[in-house]
């Protein structure tokens, strides 16, 4: 029977899962593969204070050189995320001719293409499925499913720890603090949650999906992000009574050879299939020129749904490495099959040049003429109202709150009437602006 050597780098919540995953699952990997997995060695800098089960038959280090100088291990999993040292290691690796899997989104969005570039010119391959969408196979759904497309939007739900909050406060009334706690104590969220409920993983895995579905390589500027931070009971109260439910999207979307890439709150209906994804789990929709219209649906956070998506990834580096025939023009057409990148030409669009529908809540001063100036200003800009609610919220203080959803508008238009309504002096506090994703 074939073997293949792993060493793994990193043992928290996803390296754990992988080690429990190969003890558990290790002999069935190896009936439905014909490979046997070693993992010979372990190294994570806490390893001593590790109590979940005992680590008998590998060999443990608190320095990731113990992987890295091991000549006899063949496949490196770095799972320890974060920028530095993981970048290192990772790049060190290749260099010393390993394959690397990883589940390092941020690392993959920001250093990817030096990383896949080493690889290339070693030869070696870059596993990454469990960086997006925890268990969900999406990477091998835009490589390989659908290569054949022209991917026009990829939309999604990639975030587990905010779509966990957003189910919890729209089902169970929930403030977000407590939900928060939550999903970071079931082990869903980030070393540092700022990076989950601002945004920023979501928008590290976008930038992922937008290289293999656009062929764009996206630095932090060129994608839109907000957060779930701001987002309270209205918010909620709006979408259920108007037939939407609130997610934090993901959204990539081409159009004339431009590409938007934007993370943010949107309103999506009821009806449509992303607003039953709830609790930590994930979802990408993808619309290729062929293809059209398809769904992809899992546990997007967690340990073991994560390590199976890692898992995968040894097993197929595994399977091909094995299956190279050694020749030299062999090892290329390898290559090339699964990792290469290709580039395309699209620019970005910035996020005021998108067109979408919006939800506006104004929190008017209660005074004459406020719903008519509001609208003026709407329709001066070229902002067509599809809907228009207004109420009073305290009669006594003369408070009063103005909800517009819109038909299709540009971007900046509304931002520059928003502004403008500003500055009449007729709000109480800032606008809300959501958008909608139909
Ligand atoms: N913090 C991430 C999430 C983990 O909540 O989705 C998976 O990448």
């Amino acid at each position: 029977m074939a073997q293949v050597t792993l060493g793994l780098i990193g043992l928290g919540t996803v390296g754990t899962g992988v080690v429990r995953l190969l003890r558990e699952n290790g002999d069935l990997i190896e009936k439905k593969t014909g490979i046997r997995f070693r993992l010979k060695r372990i190294a994570d800098r806490g390893i001593r204070e590790f109590r979940e089960f005992a680590l008998d038959g590998y060999e443990l280090s608190e320095s990731a050189d113990a992987v890295l100088d091991d000549p006899e291990i063949e496949i490196a999993i770095e799972l320890i995320g974060g920028y530095e040292p993981a970048r290192t290691y990772l790049l060190q690796a290749i260099e010393r001719g390993k394959h690397v899997v990883t589940a390092n989104k941020a690392l993959l969005a920001r250093f990817g293409g030096e990383i896949f570039a080493l690889a290339d010119q070693v030869g070696v391959e870059v596993g990454f499925e469990g960086s997006v969408a925890g268990t969900v196979p999406i990477i091998r759904v835009l490589q390989d499913g659908l290569a054949a497309n022209r991917i026009e939007k990829v939309a999604g739900i990639v975030n587990g720890t905010t779509n966990y909050i957003l189910t919890k406060m729209t089902e169970e009334g929930l403030d977000y603090e407590p939900a928060l706690a939550q999903a970071t104590a079931a082990g869903f969220a980030e070393a540092d949650p700022t990076l989950d409920v601002d945004g920023e993983d979501a928008a590290h895995k976008l930038a992922i999906l937008a290289t293999l579905a656009f062929g764009v390589r996206p630095e932090a500027k060129d994608i839109h992000v907000e957060g779930i931070r701001g987002l309270g009971q209205e918010d909620i109260r709006f979408a259920r009574e108007s037939g939407y439910v609130l997610k934090l999207l993901a959204i990539g979307r081409k159009t004339n050879g431009h590409v938007e890439l934007r993370v943010h709150p949107a309103l999506v209906p009821k009806t449509h299939p992303l607003a039953s994804v709830r609790n930590e789990f994930n979802a990408v929709f993808v619309r290729g020129d062929a293809s059209r219209e398809t769904m992809y649906y899992g546990r997007g956070a967690g340990q073991m749904p994560t390590a199976s998506a890692v898992l995968s990834d040894i097993i197929e580096i595994a399977e091909r490495s094995l299956h190279d025939c050694r020749r030299p023009e062999c090892r290329a057409a390898v290559r090339a099959r699964k990792r290469s990148l290709y580039w395309s030409s699209d620019r970005f669009r910035p996020v005021d040049g998108i067109r979408s529908r919006y939800y506006l809540r104004f929190p008017i001063v209660d005074a004459p003429g406020a719903i008519g100036t509001l609208t003026t200003i709407l329709g001066r800009h070229g902002v067509s109202i599809a809907a228009v609610h207004a109420s009073i919220v305290d009669a006594s203080a003369n408070k009063g709150r103005i909800e517009i959803l819109t038909h299709e508008a540009l971007e900046s238009a509304v931002k520059e009437s928003c502004l403008e309504i500003g500055r009449t002096g007729i709000l109480r506090e800032k606008e809300r602006l959501i958008r909608v994703e139909e």
